[in-house]
């Protein structure tokens, strides 16, 4: 650790830690010539998109994998969600959290659906059941959860909710591909559920994702509505888009199944580094997996208790990032607090009390197969150090910067 003084942090002039810049989210890759093989196989064949043979297969894999009846292939989670939500036949009001990307409730509202935003469970980020409960009215047609960070939603108590008052139960598992709940593996719960495979995710297909569901009903429905509707030549029966995953990211997604285990071995080494290396930092929590139940270990995040460490969350972010480590945070300031639902629901934060807590303390840090044990354990003294000197740092950048 080369920092021994303030004045070494780069954000007071020093040297950054990291020459170069470390990423949250930067992409997984497979085999680079395996992937290549595909490319030229899919050049020669000419068939680029419209359910060819790569897409395919990787939809049976995935079938495969995750123990689920169904799987399509999609161009991305956001327009995966999107279908599912109409082939759902989902209207009026879905109950959905704020602590989520803007993609969850975009993809409602696209479709003129209220998300209405419900507050969740401090311990495990996601939905609080008692919330969704005592948001129910007569407009009510769905609940659409996150399973963030990967961690299943209650998942039990939300399908008793929904049985109850008849409502549509959905996922949206973007963060959670590779994990499991009480032994079955995410994407076979609810109506359906809905993963992505964007470049920034635990396992890529640069852009991509899919919808996994066991009904054979719903799973025809949303087949053709991803591919505009069409049942056959010249005879469309659905408002349908084009959703379609095409051969290049199928080959990608192929190639990235075979390296899955190597993937996830990565994300979990890293995950105990930063776990043992930051355990004894006051104000300092790292979120937990439930290690009986598999896990991706995508995210390393932190909660930051400001009164413990003297110092913000932003600003210890703004320390790390002028170190070249690019810590984010996430959700931030939650979908109720950004356009349009801002406008719409200007109160809205009334209700989430917990959410516009968590908002403040989430960081996320570095890790993946880009990043190296030296990169974890330079970015755990970094927070240590500034830590350990939490409101010095905080006085001086806010004498640099003239804030109060
Ligand atoms: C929770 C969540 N939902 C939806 C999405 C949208 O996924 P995509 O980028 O594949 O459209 C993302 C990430 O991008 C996400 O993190």
């Amino acid at each position: 650790m080369t920092k021994q003084s303030l004045n070494d942090l780069a954000i007071f002039g020093g040297q950054p830690a990291s020459e170069t810049q470390l990423h949250v989210g930067r992409p997984n890759i497979g085999n680079r010539q395996q992937l290549l093989a595909r490319i030229n196989d899919l050049l020669d064949r000419r068939w680029f998109t419209n359910n060819g043979p790569y897409v395919h297969e990787f939809e049976s894999r995935l079938s495969e994998l995750l123990g689920v009846k169904h799987c399509i292939a999609v161009c991305n989670a956001t327009i995966g969600l999107a279908i599912t939500i109409r082939a759902l036949g989902m209207t009026g009001e879905v109950i959905t959290p704020s602590f989520t990307f803007i993609a969850t409730a975009h993809a409602l509202q696209w479709q003129e659906i209220t998300p209405v935003f419900c507050d969740i469970d401090p311990q495990t980020h996601n939905l609080d059941p008692r919330c969704v409960a005592a948001l129910i009215t007569p407009r009510t047609t769905g609940i659409l959860a996150t399973h963030v960070w990967g961690r299943p939603c209650a998942i039990e108590p939300l399908i008793e909710i929904a049985q109850h008052h008849n409502l549509k139960l959905m996922f949206d598992a973007a963060h959670a591909f590779g994990c499991s709940y009480a032994g079955h593996m995410i994407g076979n719960f609810g109506e359906a559920e809905v993963f992505s495979f964007h470049a920034t995710k635990f396992f890529n297909t640069f852009e991509g994702g899919a919808v996994t569901t066991n009904s054979d009903e719903l799973a025809a429905k949303i087949r053709l509505m991803t591919n505009f509707g069409f049942s056959g030549y010249d005879r469309v029966i659905y408002l349908g888009v084009n959703g379609k995953m095409s051969e290049p990211a199928a080959a990608m997604g192929l190639t990235g199944l075979e390296c899955l285990d190597e993937f996830v071995a990565v994300n979990r080494r890293h995950y105990k580094r930063y776990e043992e290396a930051l355990a004894d930092v006051p104000g300092v929590r790292m979120i937990q997996y439930e290690e009986a139940e598999r896990n991706n270990y995508q995210y390393v995040v932190l909660e930051i208790d400001e009164t413990a460490t003297h110092i913000t969350r932003d600003l210890i972010s703004s320390a790390l990032h002028a170190e070249n480590v690019l810590a984010r945070r996430y959700f931030y300031p939650g979908c109720h607090r950004m356009e349009p639902y801002r406008s719409y629901f200007p109160h809205a934060g009334l209700l989430l009390p917990e959410t516009e807590k968590l908002c403040q303390r989430v960081l996320s840090l570095p890790t993946g197969t880009g990043v190296e044990a030296q990169d974890v354990d330079l970015i755990c003294d970094l927070i240590r150090f500034v830590i350990e000197h939490g409101a010095e740092v905080s006085q001086k950048i806010s004498s640099l910067t003239g804030a109060g």
